[in-house]
């Protein structure tokens, strides 16, 4: 039986939320290893819409353990509002089935600060961030200097390292970004009632995985953001601040490689980006707009209008090296009913060169041009298709392409954003098919 980890193959937003929520009732424990509150994933059970930001998306399923690993940045305000909206709903109803890393740092307000207020002075160089201080954050975790769960709960580690750090903040924020200056008591007032709501949830989650891993429990690791948004091998420096790749699972939730069996990336049939950076595929015309209106494409954290273009190859076979995809699912293909043609790009051209890898060069990105294959559309809608064999013809021959033009299986198609609107093509969990394409 096997764990699996759940990657975004594109830039975010490729509809993890949902693969999830469907993976869950298969898993035991489900782990968010990176990133914070940047991240929003939407689930759709019975109609119903929950965004999840922090929690992981196992959480609608009440039998399920959910752990914020020691990779997380959490913002714990934002975390109480997000534990308290889910059980106003119902949910979450046990406490002892949300676990919260002791290592896990914490977002404080002056990250939050500083991340806006330089977005401000990059002005048409910005990076387009979430203004949720998850780059100051993860910064601070580099420098050694930031504050963990397990410094929060010792009351004097957490004051001594918090006159630390706002004494060097406020010079910062002072001099260098002519901001205004944060209040000792006030963050340390503040942070102390955090403190007091949330030490029930904190644990080695390290050790408690280990435990549940040997004990046989399946576990499922959700992935935020996206391959592209990889510190180390997205679009640098227009990324995100963590590892988002499959090794960032290991790392951000405390075990070892061998205890990830699958790695099923999430792509939509399309692509889409949010906030600055380069995007070859993009849309500026009448198509862009049908993507965007069609496919709802508002950011979940921040409702930013949403970046889109055509399915990008080059972009996802490097997903599918860099975290080891065992299988793909593909998101969203209900959206591209309606077009004649539906270009996918297969490589990149530069400079009379053919580009196949994915380039690291800012330059080349900015101005690779695709290189494109037509396939022909359909026109039927898709969200009620719950067979792949029931799919129309061309919609089967573009999911079969681009099976070949990655080079990884599809294992799944998404025909909506409802937990049912899926095409089940083999459960990543089992080892052996549960459907078929015949
Ligand atoms: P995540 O960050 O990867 O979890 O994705 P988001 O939740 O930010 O964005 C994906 C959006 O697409 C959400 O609004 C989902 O409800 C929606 N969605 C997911 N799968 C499908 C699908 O197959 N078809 C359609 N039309 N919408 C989908
Ligand atoms: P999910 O998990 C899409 C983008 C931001 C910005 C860049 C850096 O929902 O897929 P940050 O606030 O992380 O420093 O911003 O990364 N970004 C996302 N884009 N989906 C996300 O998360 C994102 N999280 C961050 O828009 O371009
Ligand atoms: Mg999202």
């Amino acid at each position: 039986m096997a764990n699996v980890a759940i990657i975004g193959a594109q830039w975010g937003d490729e509809g993890k939320g949902k693969i999830v929520d469907l993976f869950t009732q298969d898993a035991d424990i489900i782990v968010r290893f990176q990133g914070g509150n940047n991240a929003g994933h939407t689930l759709v059970v019975d109609g119903q819409k929950t965004v999840l930001h922090l929690v992981p998306s196992g959480a609608l399923h009440a039998d399920k353990f959910c752990v914020i690993g020691n990779g997380v940045v959490v913002d714990p305000e934002f975390l109480i509002e997000e534990i308290d909206a889910l059980k106003r709903r119902g949910h979450l109803q046990d406490d002892s089935r949300l676990r919260i890393s002791e290592q896990a740092h914490v977002i404080m307000p002056y990250h939050k600060l500083i991340d806006q207020a330089r977005e401000r002075l990059r002005g048409e160089g910005m990076i387009g961030t979430t203004g949720r201080g998850i780059g100051p954050a993860y910064e601070d975790k580099v420098a050694r200097v930031g504050i963990r769960f397990v410094d929060l709960l010792e009351e004097d580690t957490f004051r001594e390292k918090l006159e630390r750090n706002i004494a060097e903040k406020n010079f910062y924020l002072k001099a260098i970004l002519k901001e205004n200056t944060l209040d000792f008591d006030a963050i340390h007032r503040s942070y102390g009632l955090f403190r007091e709501r949330l030490k029930g949830y904190v644990e080695n989650t390290g050790l408690l995985l280990d435990r549940e891993v040997r004990a046989g429990k399946r576990v499922l690791f959700e992935g935020a953001q996206g391959t592209l948004l990889d510190v180390d091998h997205g679009t640098y420096p227009f990324v995100t601040s963590s590892s988002t790749i499959t090794g960032g699972a290991c790392s951000g939730s405390g075990i070892g490689p061998q205890h990830i069996q699958q790695v099923i990336g999430i792509s939509k049939a399309y692509t889409t980006r949010v906030g600055s950076g380069p995007f070859p595929t993009e849309l500026h015309g009448p198509d862009g707009e049908t993507l965007r209106r069609e496919g709802a494409e508002f950011g979940a954290t921040t409702g930013r209008s949403r970046r889109c273009g055509w399915f990008d190859a080059v972009g996802v076979r490097h997903a599918v090296r860099t975290n080891g995809l065992t299988g793909l699912a593909l998101t969203k293909l209900d959206v591209l009913t309606g077009f004649k043609q539906i270009p996918i790009c297969t490589a990149y051209r530069y400079e009379g060169s053919t580009i196949n890898e994915f380039p690291a060069s800012s330059k080349i990105m900015q101005n690779a041009k695709p290189v494109y294959q037509e396939m022909n559309g359909w026109d039927s809608p898709l969200d009620a298709v719950r067979k792949f064999s029931d799919l129309p013809a061309n919609a089967q021959k573009y999911v079969r392409r681009i099976e070949e033009v990655i080079g990884t299986e599809i294992i799944l198609v998404s025909v909506g954003p409802g937990r049912e609107q899926t095409i089940l093509l083999k459960n990543p969990f089992e080892e052996k098919p549960v459907g078929s394409r015949q």
